[in-house]
């Protein structure tokens, strides 16, 4: 059974077929495939232990004809051809951005791509807004303790027109009127007050505490709302 963040991935995955990148033991591609929603997968991973640990799970799963396993370091080996959602899940935002950056073709299609990040989600979110990547839908999930925000985006070539703020870069589209979409809002709103706590002890710096406290306040404010 996959946790909530790559049910999460998977509900937000387009027909057809998807390359999921640092798929480690790939049990998302198996679950694509059983569940009927990709018709072919690719797994990818940097590492050779994990990709063998894949394959072990496909054969299991008597998969090998819909699932290929590639060894390559994020998109770099990957064929674009026919891959309707590209797939990066459970590594750090800057790491992801990388990996989006390197491969261009994901500019000339409309390749569905599905985002999770660990950590760095404000690094992700800037640079999808500023790179012409639209973030069409975050579907806000659950896995153990934690709350996390998994991002649909697709190339579009323009800026939204919403604005690049704190509240953004930390909250993006999540909305709180689920419960898990509240926590990950709430959660934010902590980091943001963490970090306006932190940068607030050097006067120097007051202003730019100021910003990421009001961030944190508009965050909490969002859920309040709701709640009413
Ligand atoms: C923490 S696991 C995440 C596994 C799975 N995607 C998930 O979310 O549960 C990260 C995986 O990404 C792989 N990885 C790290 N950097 C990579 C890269 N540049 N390209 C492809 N895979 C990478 C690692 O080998 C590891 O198997």
């Amino acid at each position: 059974m996959l946790d909530g963040r790559l049910l999460a991935c998977a509900e937000l995955c387009n027909p057809g077929r998807a390359a999921d990148i640092g798929t480690d033991h790939g049990y998302l591609p198996i679950y694509l495939i059983e569940s009927g929603i990709c018709e072919s997968c690719i797994a990818c991973d940097i590492n050779e232990k994990p990709l063998l640990s894949a394959r072990e799970n496909i054969r299991a799963a008597g998969l090998e004809g819909r699932i290929e396993t590639m060894l390559s370091d994020g998109l770099d080996s990957v064929e674009p051809d026919g891959i309707t959602n590209v797939i990066i899940a459970g590594m750090g935002g800057e790491l992801i951005r990388d990996i989006i950056s390197r491969a261009e073709w994901l500019r000339n299609s409309r390749t569905a791509l599905i985002l999770q990040p660990m950590t760095k989600w404000d690094v992700l979110r800037r640079y999808l807004y500023e790179s012409g990547f639209e973030v069409t839908k975050e579907l806000p999930c659950r896995a153990g303790r934690f709350v996390y925000s998994v991002l649909r985006a697709e190339y579009t070539g323009r800026q939204p027109e919403h604005e690049c703020d704190l509240c953004y870069l930390y909250g993006g589209m999540v909305s709180p009127v689920t419960e898990d979409g509240r926590a990950y809002l709430l959660r934010q709103a902590e980091r943001l007050g963490a970090v306006a706590g932190g940068i607030g002890r050097d006067a120097s710096r007051a202003a730019e505490a100021e910003k990421y406290a009001d961030a944190c306040a508009k965050l909490r404010q969002r859920c309040e709302i709701k709640e009413r």
